[in-house]
């Protein structure tokens, strides 16, 4: 398969500069020699332009709330991002987005899912599923599965958030970070989620086993969405919202080699975004190093 990538240095939606920097971080570490490693020979976008914060005022915003931190600009990249999705799914052809924040997921989402009903394997420590009226940081990336969702003042139709995103298509693997109100939210929803807890008891392999279920049941096309975070921070130091006691760098191969296995016996897999890698936080560049390879994983490298 072909797949593009398209590099999204944005930093809006964090608490923490440096994350713009995660594009360039994870080209360093050799994604495309992991990506020929699983047979794919992808063709680089280059980056998405997005203006520097500095020229900004995190304040300034046109949703109904000011409690979203440069809502607009995250808005500005996003509609750009998704544009770019929309254009490289219609040429058959893989977008692999890399962050920038977990904010650009509206983007890809939003890109992925105009003409396609997808559903989406969440991987992170967080369920990313505050609005501006809930959110206790005022940062978009604890936002974007609400904005996908339309809750709160995302259903706000200029904001452009995706339609075809339904809760009972979406499936987290591996939250241990939930505030209050998304715990509440998760309850009352179709959101299907897997915490820390039920890796521990049931396995990796047979939670992603269940939430692939859960994301192609009825849906055109599977989005994963992997936040690095998701893993523990001995093994991905370089995040800037790290939380103990996340999957290993070994859970973490085995559950992407769970996303292949499923891709290759029944096509699924049809849009990834890398996320959350912050180079400054990260003297060795492990963690975009680590992601590069677990990619590989998701496009089916193997061992043997
Ligand atoms: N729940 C917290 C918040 O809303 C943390 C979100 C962290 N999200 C992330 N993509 N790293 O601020
Ligand atoms: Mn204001
Ligand atoms: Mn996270
Ligand atoms: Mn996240």
């Amino acid at each position: 398969r072909t797949v593009r990538i398209i590099g999204a240095p944005v930093d809006y939606g964090a608490n923490r500069r440096g994350v713009d920097m995660g594009p360039s971080a994870i080209r360093y570490a050799g994604l495309s020699d992991q990506l020929a490693a699983a047979d794919i020979e992808p063709a680089d976008d280059g980056d998405l332009f997005v203006p520097r914060a500095e020229e900004r005022d995190p304040d300034e915003g046109s949703l109904d709330h000011d409690n979203a931190k440069f809502v607009d600009e995250v808005r500005g990249a996003c509609v750009r991002l998704a544009d770019r999705v929309e254009e490289t799914l219609a040429e058959d052809v893989f977008p692999l987005v890399l962050g920038g924040d977990h904010s650009i997921s509206i983007g890809t989402m939003h890109g992925a899912s105009r003409d396609a009903d997808i559903g989406v394997i969440w991987f992170d420590a967080h369920a990313d599923l505050n609005t501006p009226s809930t959110s206790p940081s005022g940062n978009v990336h604890g936002m974007p599965l609400a904005a996908a969702l339309g809750y709160d003042e995302f259903a706000d139709e200029d904001w452009a958030t995706a339609p075809n995103v339904r809760e009972s298509s979406v499936a987290y693997v591996g939250l241990r970070s939930v505030d209050e109100r998304e715990r509440e939210v998760i309850g009352d929803s179709d959101i299907t989620a897997f915490t820390m807890a039920d890796i521990d008891e049931r396995g990796i392999t047979a939670v992603v086993e269940d939430a692939l279920a859960v994301a192609t049941d009825d849906t055109d096309g599977l989005h994963v969405s992997l936040d690095l975070d998701w893993l523990d921070p001995s093994a991905a130091p370089g995040v800037g919202t790290p939380v103990r006691g996340g999957v290993t760098y070994r859970e973490a191969h085995s559950a992407l080699e769970t996303v292949a296995d499923h891709d290759a016996r029944h096509g699924s897999f049809r849009s990834m975004d890398v996320v959350e890698v912050n180079p400054i936080l990260d003297e060795s560049n492990e963690t975009a190093s680590v992601a590069t390879e677990i990619v590989a994983s998701a496009f089916g490298k193997r061992t043997l």
